[in-house]
C-alpha cells in the first residue's frame, strides 16, 4: 500500500521526510519521491525514482534539499506501472501545486478527458496527476484558495484518497484530506507531521489526530490545526496520545507480518471484490478481462499455471471452472509445463497466477504459451509486475503488499478472483441460473464477515499448536474443493515450521499414506463437505482405528465430527465452492503458531524468498 509523509514547521524537512519513507517501507512499494519548498530561494526541489527508498536517498545526495515544508511518498502502483514518471509527488500544469496520494480515483478517466479538453496535458498514467490538475483548474477558474479548491475537487471525485497538497506560492500551509485511506497528523510545538500511519511520527510526537473520512485539514506552522469537512463544516481536532511503540507499529501492532496479513483477510478479500461484485444489482464485473470474456466463455479448455501457493489457488480454480462453468481445466506447475513440450493451441486460455508477478518459471511458461498463440490471463497482486505486463489481460487481486514470505492473504484473494471469474462465465454460459447467481453473489459478499468469525478461533488454534509443536510429521486430508486446501495447509506448515507435512485427497489415504498412521501422526481433516460428508467420516474412523490423532476443520455445529476429533475448529456454513476461503484460515493460523512455538523465523523462513525470480 502507498505510504505518505509530510512536514511543516521550523526544522529542515528533508531528514524528517526521508526517515519517514524508510519507516513506511514495510507497507510495500515500488517507487518513491519527495518534494520540498525552499521559501528563501523560492525554489521547489522535487526528486522521485522507481525502486527503493535507499536509491532515492542516494539520488538526492549532494542535491539541494533545504526547506521547512515538504511531502514524500512510497508508491504501491495501482494506475500506471512503477517508473520514475508515475512515482509521486505529482505537480500541476503550472508547477505551482504538488500532491501525493494513497488510494484510487475511480472516475479519473472522465475527469482526465474533461481536463484534456480544457487544454491540460499529462506526463504520467496516474489517477493522482488528474486530481492535482483538477484542483489547479478549479483554483484558477474560480479564483479560490487552496483549501477551497481541494474541497471542491474532492466533491467531484469518486474513490478512495489520502492526499497531501501544497502550493509554491503559499509555502507555509499543507492541505491534507482523506476518504477510506488513512491519514494521521502529529503536532509538536508549532510543527506538524502527517503520515499514512503513526510509524514515521511516533519518534517526534505522541500527540496525534486521526483524520476521519471526508475531512480536510488546513495545517500551518506555528498555528492551531484546523479541520473542515468536504461540505465545509468545521470540526474540532480531537488529539489523542499514541500508545504504541515504534517497533510494534511497523507491523501494524502485530508480532509478525504473516499474522498481520492473516488478520487482514476480511479487508483484503473485500478490497479484491470492491468495484467488481455488486450484491445489490446481483452482478460481477471484471474490467480487466472484459475484452477476453467471450473467448474465455467459449474456451474448450483452460490451463492454469502457477507455483506454490498460487498453484494451490489454481487447483481450487479447476474445481470452480469445471463445477460452475463446465469448462475443462488443467492445472500445471509452471516449472513442469515449460519443459515438457506441452500441447498448446491458439484456442487455449492460459490463466497464470502469481502474487509477486515475478516468478521466473511462471513468466517462462507465459512466453511458451504465448509463442503457441494461447491467450494469457494474469492474476497478480503486484501492479505493473512482469507477469501482469506479459499477459493479454487479467485481474489484480488488490490484496495490498504481502510481506511475509508465506503467502496467506494473496491466496484467498486469488481464490476470490477465480470464484468471480467462474461465476461470471458460468452465468454467461447459462450453467448457473439467474436465481442461483444472485444467491452465490450474496453469499460471496458475506465471506469477509465470515472470515472475521473464523479469526476468532486464533487462541483455540494456539492451544492445538501447543500440543503438537514437537511433532515431526503431519498429514492433511481433504476432498473435492478441500483437497487443494489440504495441500495449502501442508505447504504453510512445512515452509515456516520446518515440520514435514503432506496434503492428500482423503480417499487416497488407503492407497499408501495409511501406513504412516500411528499415535505420533496428527491428521488434519477438512470435514466440511456436504456431498461426501459420510465418506470423510469413514476416513476419520480409519485414522482413529490406527490411533491417529484427528484435528478437524468442521462446519459450525457439526456435533458428529466433534465427538470423533481430538481437536476441532469450526467455520461458518457457506456454499461448498466458497469453503476454501474459510477453511484455509485456521490452517494458516495453525502453521503460524507451530512456527512461533518452534522458534522459527516466520516472516523470513530459512532458504525461502518472497519471490522466486530465478529458475
Ligand atoms: C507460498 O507461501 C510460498 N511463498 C511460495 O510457494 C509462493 O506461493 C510461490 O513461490 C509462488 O509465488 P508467486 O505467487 O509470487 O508466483
Amino acid at each position: 500500500m502507498c505510504g505518505i509523509i509530510g512536514y511543516v514547521g521550523n526544522k529542515q524537512a528533508y531528514p524528517v521526510l526521508i526517515n519517514g519513507l524508510y519507516r513506511l517501507e514495510y507497507r510495500g512499494y515500488d517507487s518513491a519521491g519527495v518534494a520540498i519548498m525552499n521559501e528563501e530561494e523560492n525554489e521547489l526541489f522535487l526528486y522521485k525514482s522507481q525502486g527503493k527508498v535507499s536509491q532515492l536517498d542516494a539520488k538526492i545526495t549532494g542535491k539541494k534539499t533545504a526547506g521547512t515544508i515538504g511531502i514524500a511518498h512510497t508508491r504501491w502502483a495501482t494506475h500506471g506501472e512503477p517508473n520514475d514518471i508515475n512515482a509521486h509527488p505529482h505537480s500541476s500544469q503550472s508547477g505551482d501545486l504538488v500532491i501525493i496520494h494513497n488510494g484510487i480515483i475511480e472516475n479519473y478517466i472522465p475527469l482526465k478527458k474533461e481536463l484534456i479538453g480544457r487544454g491540460y496535458s499529462f506526463k504520467s498514467d496516474t489517477d493522482t496527476e488528474v486530481l492535482i490538475q483538477l484542483i489547479e483548474d478549479i483554483q484558477l477558474n474560480e479564483n479560490l484558495d487552496l483549501f477551497e479548491a481541494v474541497r471542491s475537487a474532492l466533491n467531484q471525485v469518486i474513490g478512495a484518497y489520502a492526499i497531501l497538497v501544497f502550493s509554491r506560492s503559499n509555502p507555509d500551509t499543507l492541505i491534507a484530506a482523506r476518504k477510506s485511506s488513512p491519514l494521521v497528523i502529529g503536532k509538536k510545538m508549532g510543527e506538524y507531521f502527517i503520515a499514512s500511519d503513526p510509524t514515521p511520527i511516533v519518534e517526534y510526537t505522541k500527540d496525534v489526530v486521526y483524520l476521519n473520512d471526508e475531512e480536510i485539514a488546513i495545517i500551518k506552522r506555528n498555528q492551531d490545526l484546523r479541520i473542515k469537512t468536504i461540505r465545509n463544516k468545521d470540526k474540532t481536532p480531537y488529539f489523542e496520545k499514541l500508545e504504541m511503540s515504534l517497533s510494534a507499529l511497523e507491523k501494524g501492532g502485530y508480532d509478525h507480518f504473516m499474522l498481520k496479513e492473516i488478520f487482514e483477510q476480511p479487508h483484503s478479500v473485500s478490497n479484491c471484490m470492491r468495484g467488481r461484485l455488486d450484491p445489490r444489482k446481483g452482478s460481477i464485473s471484471l474490467g480487466g478481462i472484459s475484452d477476453y470474456l467471450q473467448k474465455m466463455t467459449n474456451a474448450d479448455r483452460i490451463l492454469i499455471i502457477a507455483c506454490g501457493t498460487s498453484w494451490h489457488a489454481g487447483l481450487v480454480g479447476e474445481y470452480l471452472f469445471e463445477d460452475l462453468a463446465r469448462i475443462p481445466v488443467e492445472v500445471e506447475y509452471a516449472s513442469e509445463f515449460r519443459y515438457r513440450n506441452p500441447v498448446i493451441s491458439e484456442n487455449d486460455i492460459v490463466i497464470v497466477i502469481s502474487q509477486s508477478g515475478e516468478t521466473a518459471d511462471s513468466l517462462a511458461a507465459i512466453k511458451l504459451a504465448k509463442s503457441k498463440g494461447a491467450t494469457i490471463i494474469g492474476i497478480c497482486n503486484v501492479v505493473g509486475s512482469s507477469i501482469s505486463r506479459a499477459s493479454h489481460a487479467g485481474s489484480y487481486t488488490h490484496a495490498g503488499p504481502e510481506i511475509g514470505v508465506a503467502s496467506t492473504k494473496a491466496f484467498t484473494a486469488q481464490v476470490t478472483i477465480l470464484t468471480m471469474m467462474a461465476l461470471l462465465i458460468g452465468r454467461k454460459k447459462g450453467t448457473i441460473t439467474r436465481s442461483k447467481y444472485f444467491q452465490y453473489i450474496h453469499e460471496l459478499n458475506q465471506i469477509p464477515k465470515k472470515i472475521k468469525h473464523v479469526l476468532k478461533s486464533n487462541d483455540d488454534i494456539w492451544k492445538i499448536a501447543e500440543n503438537y509443536k514437537n511433532t515431526r510429521n503431519f498429514l492433511y486430508l481433504g476432498r473435492g474443493y478441500n483437497f487443494p486446501v489440504a495441500l495449502e495447509g501442508a505447504l504453510k506448515l512445512k515452509e515456516i515450521s520446518y515440520i514435514h507435512a503432506e496434503g492428500y485427497p482423503a480417499a487416497e489415504m488407503k492407497h499408501g499414506p495409511i501406513a504412516l498412521i500411528d499415535e505420533e501422526m496428527p491428521v488434519v481433516v477438512i470435514a466440511t463437505n456436504k456431498g461426501t460428508y459420510e465418506k470423510v467420516i469413514t476416513n476419520i474412523m480409519e485414522v482413529k482405528a490406527r490411533k491417529g490423532k484427528i484435528i478437524a476443520i468442521i462446519t459450525k455445529g457439526d456435533e458428529t465430527v466433534k465427538e470423533l476429533a481430538d481437536y476441532y475448529i469450526e467455520i461458518p456454513e457457506t456454499e461448498e465452492f466458497l469453503v476454501p476461503l474459510l477453511a484455509t484460515i485456521p490452517l494458516q493460523l495453525l502453521s503460524y503458531h507451530m512456527a512461533i512455538l518452534r522458534g522459527c523465523n516466520v516472516d523470513q523462513p530459512r532458504n525461502l524468498a518472497k519471490s522466486v525470480t530465478v529458475e
